[in-house]
């Protein structure tokens, strides 16, 4: 695996001393009484108030000056996993965290969602799957751009079927949404039945892709497409990710997956509307159904 390795600066030379400057000096500003004069808080426990002030202002500068050495450090060192509770929670929200993180991913994965229903050209009347949902957002924007059609949304989180019920309420009451709670190796939907199938960020959490595609097969029509947004095994950026619970592939891998699973004229798009590092395979069902 690649490591990222930067010429040392001289500023990063100099960035361990940063803790120890930031606890003494503001430490002695605010002890001294440069920061709030004795005379303000004279009679009043000066004495209690002044070694209070030195010690909140020393505890937040000390915490600062540890921000700043590593911040400064950071290119030196090796590439930074995340860390496997936060990657636990990508692969399936949960509770408090899981809907603070999913509010998180709706912002972070914006673009390529966008891309994804971009490079899906959903017509008025499409029936649209979208599998590993999360937050909703994305149902709400295919819903817009099929009015006389229908959206669902799967995802195997409680969580996010809570959240992304709750964002897509009006529509789900109209009957142009559905979220449902299950898994895309057991889709609760009949054969034929989608036009368009789209899942972003989710094949690194499936065990055996080639199962979950020839499910997602089984529920698309003959016409339809299916497109899978990912992070391809090549980018740096998947060394982040622990490797217990996000599996990369590269976009060779992802073809032969799909083209296994019974897909026809895979193609890995790399749109410019969507965030860097991320591709999109389209792909039809293959006409002889296996
Ligand atoms: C990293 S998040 C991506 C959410 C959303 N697609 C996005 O791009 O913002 C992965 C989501 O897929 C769901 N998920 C993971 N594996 C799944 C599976 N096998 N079937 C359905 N949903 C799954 C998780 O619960 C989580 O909400």
């Amino acid at each position: 695996m690649k490591q990222l390795i930067q010429l040392e600066t001289p500023r990063m030379k100099f960035s361990h001393f940063y803790p120890l400057l930031g606890f003494l000096v503001p430490t002695a500003a605010i002890g001294y009484g440069v920061v709030i004069p004795q005379s303000c808080i004279a009679g009043w426990h000066e004495q209690s108030i002044g070694f209070g002030l030195a010690l909140t202002g020393a505890s937040i500068a000390y915490w600062q000056g540890i921000w700043l050495a590593l911040r400064g450090r950071k290119p030196m060192r090796k590439t930074m996993r995340r860390p496997e509770f936060i990657a636990k929670q990508s692969r399936c929200p949960s509770g408090l965290f899981g809907l603070l993180l999913a509010r998180i991913m709706a912002t972070e994965t914006y673009r390529e969602n966008m891309a994804a229903l971009q490079l899906m050209n959903l017509q008025p009347e499409d029936k649209v799957l979208e599998i590993g949902c999360g937050h909703g957002r994305t149902i709400a924007q295919a819903v817009a751009k099929t009015p006389q059609g229908f959206v669902a949304g799967l995802d195997i989180s409680e969580t996010m079927v809570q959240m992304a019920t709750r964002h897509n309420r009006r529509w789900i009451k109209e009957g142009r949404v559905e979220i449902k709670h299950g898994n895309s190796i057991s889709i609760p939907y009949p054969d034929c039945y989608f036009d368009r199938v789209f899942s972003v960020h989710t094949i690194y959490f499936w065990s055996n892709p080639i199962n979950d595609l020839r499910e997602i097969k089984r529920v698309m029509k003959k016409d339809s497409c299916l497109i899978l947004g990912f992070k391809p095994k090549e980018e740096k950026v998947a060394a982040e990710f622990p490797s217990s619970i996000y599996k990369f592939y590269s976009t060779d891998e992802v073809v032969l997956i799909m083209e296994t699973a019974g897909y026809e004229h895979v193609q890995i798009i790399d749109s410019p509307a969507s965030a860097r590092n991320v591709l999109f395979a389209i792909a039809h069902p293959r006409q002889d159904r296996s």
